[in-house]
């Protein structure tokens, strides 16, 4: 049986109650060693990667997210569910709920974010829908069964960390149309993206973004919330898992065959 599923998050998500029967597996890249847990749920095998490194220790400019992601790749796995911490840009996103990103605006600086670095000719890989619609529809509406209110559809700002914005940085995001900002889901999404991957992003709103909110952000207001929105997050993705299936009809499977190369 293969690994069909993933989840990308923060440490914790590989947490007992969602999963049973445990592993530890070691999966070497040509980017480095991966170090992740799989699990079962109602039968199917998931895989879960702590992004920022089993300690939380690696800033989310430096996460190796072409080491995780190949990893993924090299498993076999087809879904991938990412989990991330965002501040608001919008009074409609409220800190405490979910939103399933749809766009993003790439602000990042200085990471490698992409695996087609020239040696397999010049390719592009089309980015129309970067977060899987299918995969969404599914997260959409376990969460209504759970009751869980998640929204579907943000547009998600990139910026490169690990540094928190400047209210001046938030104004023009809004101005270009960023609803939610955080510092991991590029390249992390381009990445799955050019595997072939069906991937989806629950962002978690921990707070007002710089100059929305009143008062100076604190790490510590983010991972006190994170923490809070630790069980509906976990009870979200037992839900989905224990329904996803392997097969799937979307156009994410036709990125990298497509190109033909890869
Ligand atoms: N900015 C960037 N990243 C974040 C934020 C934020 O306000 N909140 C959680 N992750």
């Amino acid at each position: 049986m293969g690994i069909d599923f993933a989840v990308i998050g923060g440490t914790g998500v590989d947490h007992p109650e969602l999963l049973g029967r445990l592993r530890r597996e070691r999966v070497d890249t040509p980017y480095g060693m991966v170090t992740l847990t799989v699990g079962e749920i109602s039968s199917a095998q998931v895989a879960f990667v702590a992004r920022h490194g089993e300690e939380h220790s690696v800033p989310p400019h430096l996460v190796n997210y072409r080491a995780n992601i190949w990893a993924l790749k090299e498993l076999g796995v087809k879904k991938v569910m990412a989990t991330a911490a965002v501040g608001s840009l919008e009074r409609k996103f409220v800190p405490g709920q979910f939103v399933l990103v749809d766009q993003f605006l790439d602000f990042t600086k200085g990471r490698p974010a992409t695996f087609f670095t020239g040696e397999q000719g010049v390719l592009h890989v089309d980015m129309t829908d970067p977060y899987c619609r299918d995969l969404r529809q599914v997260i959409v509406e376990k969460a209504a069964e759970a009751g869980l209110e998640v929204k579907n559809g943000g547009t998600y700002v990139c910026t490169e960390g690990p540094r928190f914005e400047t209210p001046a940085e938030i104004r023009m995001f809004r101005t270009l149309g960023g609803e939610l900002v955080g510092m991991t889901s590029v390249p992390e999404v381009v990445l799955a993206k050019e595997c072939g991957m069906c991937y989806a992003a629950i962002a978690m709103v921990t707070n007002y973004a710089a100059g929305i909110s009143t008062t100076a952000l604190s790490h510590q207001e983010v991972v006190k919330n994170m923490a809070s929105m630790d069980v509906m997050l976990r009870e979200l993705l037992a839900a989905v898992l224990q329904v996803l299936t392997p097969e799937r009809s979307c156009d994410c499977p036709q990125a990298p065959a497509e190109l033909g190369k890869f």
